[in-house]
C-alpha cells in the first residue's frame, strides 16, 4: 500500500522494515472503533466549520459502509498497510475521492490511536465483566447447595479447622468482586477522550475537543495533550486487574486440581471438562485448570511488557508504544476464554460430600475445639493448648483420634474433663460453633451468602 507519508522520502520503504513497522495483523481488531472516532471528528470537523458540511457527510456515509464492509467479509485488510488508522482512511479516499483527504485534518495517529485503545478496552471491560458476572452467579448457587458440606481448612496445606464447601467457595466469590471493583475502576479512569491532542501539542484548527468527547460516552477530555497521547497507564490498569484475576482464577484452579487427585477425591469433574491420557487408560485429567494456571502466568507476562515498555519513554508518542496492543489484547482474549470454560467447568463438577466429611473428620480438626472446651470450663487457654497437645500425641501413638480417645485417658491428663466433651469435639457442633461474623457456621455463611447476592445483583454491566 502506497505510503500517506511519502511526500519527504525519496524511496520507498525497505520490504522488511515494512513488515516490521506494520502493526494491522494485530490493530485491525479495532477497526469498529476507528471507524466510530473518525466519524465522530468527521461530525466535529463539519459542525465547527473546518471542513465543508457536505464533505463530513461524505466522509460520515463512506466510513459506515466501510464498517458494514468489513463486518460482512467483504472488504479485507490489506496485510500491507501499515496500520488499521491508515487503511481505513486510503479506503474511504479510494471510495469518496477528495473529502475523504480532509478526515485527518486537525488529528495525528497518535490522537487517534491513543482514542481506538481507550475504546476497544472499553468494551472488552464490558464483556469481561459480563462474564465474571455470570462466574458469580455460577459460584454463589454452588455455594447455596453445600452451606453443609463440610469440609476441611487447611493452613500449610495441613488440616486445621472445620469449614464448609459453602464457605470456601465465598471466598473466591469475594476476590472476585473486588476483581470486578477494579475493573470498573480501570474504565471510569481511562474514561476520557484523547481525541484533538493531535500529534502531541493540539491544533491550530478551532475544534470543539468537549464535542468529541461527548460524542463517544467519555466523561471529558484528557486535559494535557501531551498526556492524552503519550501514557498508556490504563493499559498497564487493565492488564494489572486481569493479572489479579487469573491470579484468583489460579489459586482456585490449584485447589481443582488437588481436590480432583486420587489422593483428595473430594470433586470429579464432568467428563466434558477433563481429558484423556495417550498411553494411560485410567487418566483423566484436569486440563482446564493447569491452562489456567498456565496462563496465569502469560498474562503477568503481558503486564510485565506493558510496564518495561513505558518506563524509559520520553514524552510524546515513540513508536514502542505500538507494542502496548499485542500485550493488552492478549491479557484480555487469555482471561476471557479462561472465565469462559472455568464457569461451566464449575457447574458441572461433582462434589463428593463423604470424602470431604472423612478428610474433615481426620487430622484432629477439632483440637482447638478440645482446648476451647477446657477454657470454657475456666482453664487458661495457654494450658489448654498444651494439654490438648499431649491428647493429640496420645492419639497418634495409639492410633486414635480425639472422638475415640477414652474418657479416662483426657481425665487422666486432665480431671476437668466430662462426658460433654465428645459433644463439644463433634464436626457440627465445631463447626456450627463458630458463629463470628465471616465465620463458616451454617447461620454466618448465611448472612455472607445474602450479602455476596446482594453485591452481585447491584453489579452494573
Ligand atoms: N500503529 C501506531 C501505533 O500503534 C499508530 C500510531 C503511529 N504514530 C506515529 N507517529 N507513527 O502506535
Amino acid at each position: 500500500m502506497a505510503k500517506m507519508w511519502a511526500g519527504r522520502f525519496s524511496k520507498e520503504v525497505d520490504e522488511t522494515v515494512n513488515a516490521f513497522n506494520s502493526s494491522i495483523s494485530f490493530d485491525g481488531r479495532m477497526y469498529p472503533q476507528d471507524i466510530r472516532g473518525s466519524i465522530a471528528h468527521a461530525t466535529m470537523l463539519g459542525d465547527c466549520g473546518i471542513i465543508p458540511k457536505e464533505d463530513a457527510e461524505k466522509i460520515i456515509n463512506g466510513l459506515k459502509e466501510i464498517l458494514a464492509d468489513i463486518d460482512s467479509g467483504t472488504l479485507l485488510m490489506d496485510p500491507t498497510a501499515e496500520d488499521i488508522h491508515m487503511f481505513v482512511e486510503a479506503e474511504l479516499t479510494k471510495r469518496i475521492g477528495d473529502a475523504g483527504k480532509r478526515l485527518h485534518t486537525a488529528r495525528s495517529r497518535n490522537d487517534q490511536v491513543a482514542l481506538d485503545v481507550r475504546l476497544i478496552l472499553r468494551d472488552e471491560i464490558a464483556e469481561i465483566r459480563k462474564l465474571l458476572h455470570a462466574l458469580l452467579r455460577t459460584l454463589v448457587k454452588i455455594a447455596e447447595e453445600h452451606t453443609d458440606t463440610i469440609m476441611p481448612g487447611y493452613t500449610h496445606l495441613q488440616r486445621a479447622q472445620p469449614v464448609t464447601l459453602a464457605h470456601h467457595i465465598l471466598a473466591y466469590v469475594w476476590m472476585l468482586l473486588r476483581d470486578d471493583g477494579r475493573l470498573c475502576d480501570t474504565a471510569k479512569r481511562m474514561n476520557y477522550c484523547p481525541l484533538g491532542a493531535g500529534a502531541l501539542a493540539g491544533t491550530t484548527y478551532p475544534i470543539n475537543r468537549q464535542q468529541t468527547a461527548s460524542l463517544l460516552d467519555f466523561t471529558a477530555p484528557v486535559p494535557n495533550s501531551l498526556d492524552a497521547v503519550s501514557d498508556r497507564d490504563f493499559c498497564v490498569e487493565l492488564a494489572n486487574a486481569l493479572s489479579l484475576l487469573m491470579v484468583h482464577l489460579s489459586r482456585f484452579s490449584e485447589e481443582i486440581i488437588m481436590w480432583c487427585s486420587w489422593e483428595f477425591k473430594f470433586i470429579e469433574l464432568d467428563d466434558a471438562y477433563a481429558t484423556g491420557s495417550s498411553i494411560m487408560p485410567q487418566k483423566k485429567n484436569p486440563d482446564v485448570t493447569e491452562l489456567i494456571r498456565g496462563k496465569t502466568g502469560r498474562v503477568i507476562g503481558d503486564l510485565t511488557t506493558l510496564l518495561s515498555m513505558l518506563k524509559g519513554l520520553p514524552l510524546a508518542y515513540n513508536k514502542d508504544m505500538q507494542e502496548d496492543k499485542e500485550a493488552i489484547f492478549d491479557a484480555i482474549d487469555q482471561a476471557k476464554l479462561c472465565i469462559k470454560t472455568f464457569d461451566p467447568m464449575l457447574a458441572t463438577m461433582r462434589v463428593n460430600k463423604d470424602r470431604m466429611r472423612a478428610a474433615a473428620a481426620q487430622g484432629f480438626i477439632n483440637a482447638t475445639d478440645c482446648a476451647d472446651y477446657l477454657v470454657k470450663k475456666g482453664l487458661p487457654f495457654r494450658d489448654a493448648y498444651k494439654i490438648t497437645g499431649s491428647l493429640v500425641a496420645k492419639c497418634i501413638a495409639e492410633g486414635l483420634t480425639l472422638e475415640t480417645l477414652p474418657l479416662s485417658s483426657y481425665q487422666a491428663e486432665c480431671p476437668t474433663f466430662g462426658e460433654d466433651v465428645y459433644e463439644a469435639i463433634a464436626l457440627e457442633t465445631c463447626l456450627n460453633g463458630r458463629i463470628s461474623e465471616g465465620g463458616p457456621s451454617a447461620a454466618a455463611v448465611r448472612v455472607q451468602l445474602d450479602a455476596a447476592k446482594a453485591a452481585i445483583e447491584e453489579l452494573k454491566a
